[in-house]
């Protein structure tokens, strides 16, 4: 039994796991690999993607999911995490969770008899880092020597893609104004992975730097969930920092503009870029469904 809370949990399997999407959405894999198995969903935050795709993968697959708002479970009224880790292990095959703190998922994980898989925490978002890498990998046919570059806040989803990016054989470079640099010690391990595979992670204040020789532009919202106390210093830390079409003239030609949505169109983003010939935002949120077939087919069908 294994966990997904950050890709560094499945850094050998990440190759598996992206083959096993690939030929998941091909339609190549047995019908009900996951009949009669049950996920349990815990969203402390919002969700369109994430809750929907999970709740339709495990239907698709056979199985079915129980969406659980925080705020209707005893872990909302201060339930501890053990408790809630060993009762929820006596009643489903795996445990899906958003939290606030990425810490609480840890805990999660290591009191939970079944598989916890993270769909988001304040540190790493993997699930969309495994979607984002079958959209590279589907639109340019490889993902060796391919450059990634995100744009803004070194958030939560830049955190992953550090992580999944050199475990694949991709270069990433990261710019951002200072003090949004993305977590030290994920980049630590990044880089080591990036060491191991023979690729190059880097983080710049100047986007110019950051931006050469690069086939995919990646951005995310400047004011993430639970940032919204720091909205107007966010919006002027990050102003230089917005894709716009003369930043997407300075990736290669043919260069893809993505994003994990949700988008707020004039901000991180210009309207002639996300709705624009460069932007796959819509596969990339459509592969969160095939990639998490994939990850759920991993962590809990029998062997
Ligand atoms: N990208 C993503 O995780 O979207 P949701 O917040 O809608 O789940
Ligand atoms: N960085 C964003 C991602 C949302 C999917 C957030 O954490 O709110």
């Amino acid at each position: 039994m294994g966990n997904l809370v950050s890709i560094c949990d499945v850094k050998d399997d990440v190759q598996h796991i992206l083959d096993l999407a690939i030929k998941i959405k091909s339609g190549e894999i047995e019908e009900q690999p996951l009949e009669g198995k049950t996920l349990a969903m815990i969203f402390q935050k919002s969700s369109t993607r994430t809750r929907i795709s999970f709740d339709v993968g495990m239907y698709q697959l056979g199985g079915r999911a129980i969406f659980l708002s925080s705020s209707d479970l005893q872990m909302g009224r201060g339930e501890p995490i053990y408790d809630t880790a060993k009762v929820l292990s006596r009643f489903v095959d795996g445990i899906m969770i958003r939290a606030v703190e990425h810490c609480d998922v840890v805990e999660l994980a290591q009191h939970s008899d079944v598989p916890v898989i993270s769909g988001l925490t304040n540190v790493e978002h993997p699930c969309q880092a495994f979607a984002d890498i079958l959209t590279i990998k589907e639109h340019f046919g490889t993902l060796e020597n391919k450059k990634i570059c995100f744009v803004g806040d070194g958030n939560n989803v830049c955190n992953s893609l550090l992580l999944i990016a050199p475990i694949l054989g991709m270069d990433m470079s990261v710019a951002c104004p200072k003090g949004y640099e993305p977590n030290k010690f994920i980049l630590k391990i990044a880089k080591e992975y990036a060491e191991e595979n023979n690729t190059e992670i880097t983080v710049s204040d100047d986007i110019n730097v950051a931006l050469d020789n690069v086939d995919v532009v990646y951005t995310d919202v400047w004011i993430s969930m639970g940032d919204e106390a720091e909205e107007i210093q966010r919006k002027k830390d990050l102003s230089a920092y917005q894709v716009d079409l003369d930043l997407m003239d300075m990736a290669n030609e043919g260069a893809i503009f993505m994003h994990c949505l949700p988008a707020v169109r004039g901000q991180e983003v210009t309207v002639p870029v996300i709705d624009g010939p460069h932007s796959v935002i819509f596969d990339q949120a459509e592969n969160r469904l095939h990639a998490q077939k994939a990850i759920l087919y991993h962590f809990l069908k029998d062997e």
